[in-house]
């Protein structure tokens, strides 16, 4: 039996196994963005490393992203194996940090306690991205075992604990140390499957610019019936500022804004027309509004792929308690989003969104704007022997041709691997339409993790031929 038969058969009897284990791993809240869980950041990086380890892996280590510029980073964890003479170098990366999981009562089963209920696994990070991450490492344990303690590539693993909020450690980090991930390739698992059933490699992603504009206007808060009607009111502020951003038919108002826009290839475009893609059905049980909003003429593959977008988050500010409070607050704020594609570039798009906010500024009120984090769109090429191998492994598992896609979601190190490291990238993800990702209820559906482990093997397999 060959080293790819072995390993798939390992991974299939081990399936179990790998599932409990995923849990152990999704009951670490290591939710990234709230300081009070840095803790638990830090222990899902440990059982990262730990596991990294067992399998037989080489040169674990956590790497620090924390630095006297910038306090609170998240440490990225490193293994690698590279006893493949003449092989290809694949960087296997995940994230294994997550995204909050309020609001907790939507949610079914408690977001940190993993439960399986029809085949799928409900738990934040279930497949953002912890249960895609596992999938790597128990692809390369399946290897590891079936090889003797070989490995058909050679093997980096990157795995970072910032991604949902930016990513700066490991952008810096590649700055400094890009040469110490030097690959042939990278394995991104962190995107979804166009369909259940359809394999799909993602071609594309956005980039974003996460916002604050803060609005001040009293000195203190005050009473609203003493001073209403000559007082400021930054939530009417903020209002009016964000009703100026983007217009009925979802274009953004910001001059300049379209300006380096590039529209997707006739070839990509008819692609995208060809996906078994129902608006109606999308609308009703995807998305579950009364209508779907956005610009006209364009699809919703359009909309979500290809052009950029403005969304706001929440409001920080004044009273949001039960009951009724007559306050007028003396400051309030707006988390607004932009979704970038290419050849936007961040630096230039919140330059323009910075001095249009600015102009707009109601009377009465000064406004700070503020950039929380930024990351890059990219568009990656499907013209390579990597890419084939992808598709090729996912035929042998799926029966079935594979999809190219883009996605509307943000992966700020894709930017970085393709554009500063020069490494071609393959995102082959195996999230579906309705796992619920940042939203109550996140799951993973099991018959995919388990696919895509089988796929991940034959990939590597593939890339080594
Ligand atoms: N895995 C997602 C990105 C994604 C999801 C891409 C689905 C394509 C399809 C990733 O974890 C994510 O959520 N990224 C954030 C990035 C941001 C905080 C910089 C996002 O897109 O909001
Ligand atoms: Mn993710
Ligand atoms: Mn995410």
């Amino acid at each position: 039996m060959g080293q790819v038969e072995a390993a798939v058969e390992f991974a299939h009897a081990q399936g179990p196994r790998f599932v409990e284990e995923l849990k152990a791993l999704l009951r670490i809240p290591s939710v990234s963005t709230l300081p009070e869980h840095a803790g638990d950041v830090r222990k899902a990086a440990e059982f990262c490393a730990e596991e990294l380890k067992r399998i037989g892996m080489d040169n674990i280590r956590l790497i620090e992203t924390a630095t006297a510029e910038r306090t609170g980073g998240h440490p990225l964890v490193y293994a690698d194996h590279l006893h493949a003479e003449g092989k290809p170098t694949v960087l296997c990366y995940g994230h294994y940090d997550v995204q909050p999981a309020e609001p907790l009562d939507e949610w079914k089963s408690p977001p940190f306690e993993p439960t399986e209920r029809d085949g799928n696994l409900y738990a934040r990070g279930a497949v953002d991205d912890k249960g895609q991450m596992w999938m790597h490492i128990k692809a390369l344990e399946s290897l590891l075992v079936a090889g003797g303690g070989k490995l058909p590539v050679n093997v980096r693993v990157i795995l970072e604990g910032e991604e949902e909020v930016g990513g700066e450690g490991i952008a810096s980090y590649l700055r400094d140390h890009g040469e110490a991930l030097k690959a042939d390739v990278a394995l991104v698992s962190d995107t979804e499957m166009f369909a259940p059933e359809l394999p799909t490699l993602c071609v594309g992603l956005r980039g974003m610019i996460y916002t604050e504009i803060e609005a001040r206007g009293a000195r203190t808060d005050l009473h609203s019936g003493m001073y209403g009607g000559a007082a400021p009111n930054p939530f009417i502020a903020l209002a009016q500022v964000i009703a100026k951003l983007k217009d009925e038919d979802g274009k953004i108002l910001i001059p300049g804004f379209y300006d380096t826009v590039q529209v997707p290839t006739a070839d990509e475009l008819k692609a995208w027309t060809q996906l078994p893609f129902d608006e109606e059905h999308y609308r009703a049980t995807e998305v579950g509004s009364v209508a779907l909003t956005g610009e006209p003429g364009y699809s919703v593959m359009e909309r979500t792929w290809a052009r950029p977008t403005l969304d706001v988050h929440g409001m920080p500010g004044g009273f949001i308690g039960t009951g009724a409070k007559t306050v007028i607050p003396a400051k309030a704020t707006a988390k607004v989003s932009l979704r970038l594609v290419p050849d936007m570039t961040p630096a230039e798009s919140f330059g323009q969104y910075k001095a249009f906010v600015e102009s707009i500024t109601p009377k009465g009120i000064e406004l700070e704007v503020r950039l929380i984090h930024s990351g890059d769109p990219i568009v990656v090429s499907t013209d390579n022997a990597y890419v084939r191998a992808a598709v090729a492994a996912m035929r042998e598992v799926f029966g079935k041709e594979t999809v190219f896609v883009r996605g509307g979601g943000s992966i700020p190190v894709v930017g970085d691997f393709v554009r500063n490291l020069k490494i071609p990238t393959v995102l082959m993800g195996f999230g579906l339409p309705d796992d619920n990702l940042h939203a109550p209820n996140e799951k993973f559906h099991l018959a995919n993790f388990h696919r895509g482990i089988e796929s991940i093997v034959r990939f590597l397999v593939g890339v080594g031929v």
